[in-house]
């Protein structure tokens, strides 16, 4: 008598048992369906928030550039007294690294001077990163220019072409006044960059 108790609780545990092993193999099932989805779609993903974080940096690059190089190298960089470096010539030659490099400490010797502040430059590393996202990013639809070293000496030039490539800036930084007194330094041969890279 006394061990009917007993044998009615196992009968209660192996339902609650069986129920839960159900649940667990539904649970199995439907993570298994769910694996593949997710290798579908990450990369996809990935490739989206990696285009969203380049997009991001050129932008950024863009206004960097324009703002701290294009006084010698031309707005968007079509070349003036510096090289065209948006010319297919250039980016075809040169490789993000190259491009970060020559940036970093610039071209000894000349008035293309180092902008990493590790040499003593106005810039930090994620800024040249910019600008070498920047004209990477240019390389589409780029291009060219077989004078892109010495971009004035192109007699071809018209006289709206000098005015475009000595204006430098596109509109929207026009009347950033303190950019002219760096210009006009620039020019004068006093080679050293400002201190602070804009913006
Ligand atoms: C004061 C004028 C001046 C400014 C400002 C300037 N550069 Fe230059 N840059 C030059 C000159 C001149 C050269 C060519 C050096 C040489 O003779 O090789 C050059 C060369 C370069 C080159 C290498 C092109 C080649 O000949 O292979 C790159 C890339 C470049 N500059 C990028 C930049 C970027 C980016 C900035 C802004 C952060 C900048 N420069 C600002 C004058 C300038």
């Amino acid at each position: 008598m006394n061990n009917q108790q007993p044998i009615e609780l196992d009968e209660e545990l192996e339902r609650s048992t069986n129920r839960w092993m159900r649940t667990g193999i539904v649970f199995l099932f439907m993570l298994a369906l769910a694996f593949p989805l997710f290798r579908l779609y990450e990369p996809a993903q990935r490739a989206e928030a990696r285009e969203a974080h380049l997009s991001f940096l050129a932008d950024h690059g863009s206004d960097l550039f324009e703002v701290n190089c294009s006084s010698c190298h031309g707005a968007r960089g079509i070349g003036g007294i510096a090289p065209a470096v948006a010319a297919l010539e250039f980016l075809q030659s040169a490789d993000d690294e190259a491009i970060f490099q020559l940036i970093s400490v610039g071209v000894v010797g000349t008035d293309m001077v180092a902008y990493s502040s590790d040499q003593g430059g106005p810039m930090t590393h994620s800024q040249i990163e910019a600008i070498t996202t920047y004209l990477r990013s240019l390389e589409e639809d780029a291009t060219s220019n077989a004078m892109w070293r010495t971009p004035l000496a192109d007699e071809a030039l018209t006289g709206r072409d000098l005015y475009t490539m000595a204006r430098t800036r596109p509109g929207r930084y026009r009347g950033r006044r303190p950019f002219i007194g760096w210009e006009v330094r620039c020019r004068r041969g006093l080679r050293q960059p400002p201190r602070q890279a804009y913006p």
